[in-house]
């Protein structure tokens, strides 16, 4: 595929709306988060759930060496934290977990505070993909805000809520 095909295809994706999510997991001491929008429920009984996570992540390593994460589907006010959560994986990302404050539920994996949903799951199967892995994981404790907007992503820009 070339450069501009690529370019294409990622424009012609973009068209899909969806929500923003940080996708987290423990690495030994360290916290690691991607933000992520490739997320999709699978089922609610059993309750299942899907992330695909890029191979190179930092993220990655750490939800295979804790079999667990945790998705927090951000709200309007996190577009801050999206960004963050975006940003190449350093130490100091690593370090710092982008200065986010967190919690933890049943799995010890981070939830982001003041998320408008999270979902604590323990890995249940994962299917290497090209690139990705696609973890399905068991959602073993979940909570929600219904007070906030959701951050939504549209064509490469972060985007808000607007009445039809
Ligand atoms: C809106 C948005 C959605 C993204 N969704 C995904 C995704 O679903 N899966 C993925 O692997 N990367 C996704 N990314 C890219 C990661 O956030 C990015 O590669 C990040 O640097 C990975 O961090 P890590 O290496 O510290 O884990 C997305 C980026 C943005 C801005």
């Amino acid at each position: 595929m070339t450069e501009e095909e690529r370019r294409a295809l990622r424009a012609m994706m973009g068209s899909f709306a969806t929500g923003v999510t940080v996708v987290a997991a423990r690495q030994g001491p360290l916290l690691a988060g991607m933000t992520a929008n490739a997320i999709s429920s699978i089922s609610i009984d059993p309750p299942l759930l899907m992330a695909s996570v890029n191979r190179s992540s930092e993220t990655h390593a750490a939800i295979v060496g804790s079999h667990s994460f945790a998705v927090s589907v951000l709200s309007a006010e996190q577009q801050q934290l999206a960004e963050c959560f975006a940003l190449p994986n350093t130490a100091d990302k690593l370090q710092r977990f982008c200065d986010a404050s967190w919690h933890e539920a049943e799995t010890g994996s981070p939830i982001l505070d003041g998320a408008l949903a999270y979902f604590d799951c323990r890995l249940n199967a994962s299917h290497p993909v090209g690139t990705h892995t696609i973890f399905i994981g068991e959602i073993v404790a979940s909570g929600h805000e219904e007070r906030d907007d959701p951050l939504l992503w549209f064509a490469s820009r972060y985007r808000r809520l607007a009445p039809a």
